[in-house]
């Protein structure tokens, strides 16, 4: 079986553009060169299209945690009360990462699969005395999109900076860091930007900045200290530390691709997806595990039936039929199994998935219609009018 053709529907790193990979594949250019930095001024200025804001985009070599450790490591100083609001496996690295800087870590933690209850979450910030507060826009692990905009409406006034973990979110889902009164906000290249994994991305604006002045202690890391990479993401000219110059180029296609869509369109076909995965899941008796209303749409994390073994099913699905989708995360692992469908996912790759879902339960004997799933499936895509 030719391998190339599978179909990699993991909630990251997720399928790449042959365009993308066209990009990648070109001879490594000088860092300091006319083309190269020209091509990483065009990717930070998208950058900040991408995520609707004024402040200073960041673009480094490594992955999504390293975004989360250098905001942190800038921000926080021994001491410093930070209040980490999570609902699953990824809300809850911040306390770890908080912690690993000498913050003091206050949990406010909810069930994994639960929403954020916002009221609560005012009531905390009210008490007041936090130097920053993190949420994760889509938590990975379980599926759930937390209300950023709505909890941004809290973080207006506050000295608290309000921090967002948007690896799985933008470019798939609505993310307006300034109207939403962000102050730092972060991702990774492998999720909904449809890049492969190997850069963090992040914008950070004037209150962080003013918070970064006055800090009474040395930022203790070196290369994510970000005070020496602010002159060259404002002029690429400049050196602190080699830039992964065919990673930026690469990320560079991937985000003129998002460009070309347009950021509505693809949000509504994030969101066409969601809904018609959701339905297909319902066709065939499945249970999605976020809570009602709050799914993401980048991702669906449905529960395994009963009687069925997830790693059995995933098995097939992969040997069988070509189509990779990932195991349930941390404490829902065997419980749950994650599909991704954001970034260069198509219609075609979302039926194909779904019908592979239903052919490998029907071999593990769960009981169901051959071909509700994707027939319900089909319907919610055709009932959007989408093309997608
Ligand atoms: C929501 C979220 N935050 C953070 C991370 C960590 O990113 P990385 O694995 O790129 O370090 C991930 C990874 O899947 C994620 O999904």
């Amino acid at each position: 079986m030719d391998h190339e053709r599978d179909l990699l529907m993991i909630p990251g790193p997720t399928i790449v553009s042959p365009r993308v990979l066209r990009a990648l594949s070109r001879p490594v250019l000088s860092h300091v060169g006319k083309e190269f930095v020209e091509g990483f001024m065009e990717a930070l200025r998208l950058q900040k299209w991408l995520f609707m804001t004024e402040g200073t985009p960041f673009m480094l070599a490594g992955s999504g945690t390293l975004g989360m450790e250098a905001i942190i490591a800038n921000v926080v100083e021994k001491g410093d009360r930070v209040l980490c609001v999570s609902n699953g496996f990824f809300g809850e690295r911040w306390e770890e990462i908080v912690a690993a800087h000498g913050g003091v870590v206050e949990r406010m933690r909810f069930d994994w699969g639960a929403a954020v209850d916002l009221r609560q979450l005012e009531e905390r910030l009210d008490a007041g005395g936090y130097k920053a507060f993190t949420v994760e826009h889509v938590d990975t692990s379980t599926g759930n999109a937390n209300p950023i905009d709505k909890i941004g409406k809290f973080a207006k006034g506050r000295d608290a900076l309000y921090i967002v973990d948007s690896v799985c979110g933008v470019g798939g889902m609505p993310l307006k860091m300034d109207e939403w009164n962000i102050d730092l906000c972060l991702t990774g290249s492998q999720k909904a930007l449809g890049a492969p994994p190997g850069l963090t991305l992040f914008c950070v604006n004037d209150r962080v900045w003013k918070v970064v002045e006055s800090r009474k202690t040395p930022v203790a890391d070196y290369y994510a200290d970000l005070k020496r990479w602010k002159p060259v993401m404002e002029n690429p000219r400049g050196y602190f530390a080699t830039p992964a110059v065919g990673m930026v180029l690469g990320m560079l296609e991937a985000l003129k691709i998002v460009q070309e869509e347009g950021l509505e369109a693809r949000w509504r076909r994030h969101r066409v997806y969601s809904q018609a995965f959701l339905a297909g899941l319902k066709a065939l008796g499945l249970k999605s595990f976020p809570e009602k209303g709050h799914e993401a749409h980048t991702l669906s994390v449905p529960v395994v039936p009963d009687g069925v073994n997830d790693a059995d099913m995933r098995g097939l699905m992969q040997l069988k039929y070509g189509i990779t989708i990932a195991g349930g995360l941390g404490k829902i692992a065997g419980k749950t199994v994650r599909v991704g469908h954001m970034g260069s996912a198509t219609t075609n790759d979302l039926v194909a998935t779904l019908s592979a879902l239903e052919m490998a339960l029907m071999e593990l004997g769960y009981k169901m219609e051959p071909g509700s799933g994707v027939g319900a499936a089909e319907k919610a895509l055709t009932s959007h009018g989408t093309e997608a």
